[in-house]
């Protein structure tokens, strides 16, 4: 939906792709989203916040919305005694000041997630704050208040009654994209598939209409990893629609430059940008395939037009920050800043800044190779592309 697309107020509410479709589901959440959709948002109370405020709400096991970058989020998850229901989670964001969300360490049954959220917001719009722009994300309040205030200040003021305490969330291990081949619950299948960047043009959205059409599909669906998925698939037809929709541009079995390669809009639609990224990133992955091949590992390499982050640069293993930069013959000349080893998912970190380390536009790709090829070289068995960077040599990350 485009409902309060801008502004400071709730933004759009990110949900699994596949809710009440998977067949790995924890818990469905659609019925707390429509709830909050319809019968909160629409309230006044919710549409003068400090700032913008952010919402996922997931009862995939593949913890696919981000949840550790948004100002609250809802994770499905198994608690031992009282069965499936969510841990919340709050103040997280990236930005200049990037911050990881903390978990109530509570467990929310879904009947209760709207009130909690409902909640959280006018915790935000109460006691967020609202001089400076710069700080008034809900993560500055939470980093000031700390996690347990939080939640006594939730319970107290702004719940029916407390909450039940929840058991950590296991963190899984495993890709949060929605690629390849999956099982629905009803014995179907759904299929993922990758527009590298998530970049199609008006042409191949018609031939992907035509596709689906012809297999009889009427449900497609974006995530936040930028795929495509097809649901309601019959097990026979997997193979020749996969081959259809690779004709189309889209990619079935990406690479892991493919696989992983993220871009925000960039200067091309976004006036906040200093740099093109989306002509870029497409680019660079075409160059990487050309002179690599693949990746045995999964690596993400995210392309920012500005210090915005919305593409989730301090979270990628090679985080791309755009910036003006000077060449070496002195002209000011598009660049990034380079920030590699983020990560999301397991033990979720900003990973190493290189300080100060700038590479111009054209040689993002040369730069790229270079980084893998040591990695590659030097690499132990097993050792993902992330904790190389952490133990390399500076001059070898340069
Ligand atoms: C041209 C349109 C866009 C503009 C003007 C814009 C603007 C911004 C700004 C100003 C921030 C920083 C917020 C802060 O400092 O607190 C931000 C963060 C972010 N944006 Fe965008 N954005 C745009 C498009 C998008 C799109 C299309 C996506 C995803 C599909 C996206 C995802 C994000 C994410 C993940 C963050 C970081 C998380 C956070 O701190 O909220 N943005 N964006
Ligand atoms: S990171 Fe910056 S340039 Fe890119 S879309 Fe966000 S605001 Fe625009």
């Amino acid at each position: 939906s485009t409902l309060m697309g801008c502004g400071d107020v709730p933004r759009v509410i990110l949900g699994s792709p596949v809710a009440g479709v998977a067949e790995d589901e924890i818990i469905d959440a659609t019925p707390a989203i429509e709830e909050i959709k319809n019968n909160y948002l629409p309230r006044e109370e919710f549409h003068n916040l400090p700032r913008k405020f952010k919402t996922a709400i997931s009862g995939n096991s593949r913890q696919d919305v981000t949840h550790e970058i948004q100002d609250v989020a809802f994770v499905g998850v198994n608690h031992p005694e009282y069965g499936p229901g969510f841990d919340c989670f709050v103040g997280g964001g990236l930005s200049t000041n990037p911050m990881l969300s903390q978990s109530l360490g509570a467990w929310v049954p879904l009947e209760r997630v709207p009130e909690v959220w409902a909640g959280v917001v006018g915790i935000f719009r109460d006691y967020g704050f609202r001089r400076n722009r710069n700080r008034a994300r809900l993560k500055f309040l939470v980093a000031k208040w700390g996690i347990e205030k939080f939640r006594q200040v939730l319970e107290e003021e702004y719940l029916d009654e407390p909450l039940l305490d929840g058991v950590p969330l296991e963190v899984e291990p495993g890709s949060r994209d929605h690629l390849g081949v999956h099982r629905q619950k009803d014995g179907k299948f759904y299929v993922g598939v990758k527009p590298t960047v998530g970049h199609a043009t008006g042409e191949q959205l018609i031939a992907i209409a035509d596709v689906a059409e012809k297999f009889g599909i009427s449900r497609i669906r974006t995530t936040p990893m930028k795929e495509l998925l097809f649901l309601d698939v019959d097990e026979e037809d997997i193979p020749s629609l996969s081959r259809a929709l690779d004709e189309t541009g889209l990619y079935s079995q990406p690479s892991e430059f493919r696989r992983g390669v993220i871009s925000c809009t960039g200067l091309e639609f976004c006036k906040l940008a200093h740099v093109t990224t989306k002509a870029r990133a497409i680019e660079l992955v075409d160059i990487l395939e050309d002179t690599l091949g693949d990746l045995d590992v999964p690596i993400s390499i995210a392309l920012n037009g500005c210090p915005n982050a919305c593409a989730r640069s301090q979270v990628a293993d090679i985080g791309l920050k755009g910036q003006i930069v000077t060449d070496s013959e002195g002209n000011r000349v598009e660049g990034f800043q380079v920030h590699l080893g983020g990560a999301l998912g397991l033990s979720p970190d900003w990973g190493r800044k290189l300080r100060g380390h700038k590479v111009v536009a054209d040689e993002v790709p040369e730069y790229v190779i270079r980084l893998v090829n040591k990695y590659k070289e030097q690499r132990e068995e097993g050792e993902q592309f992330r904790h190389w960077v952490l133990r390399a040599a500076e001059e070898d990350l340069q």
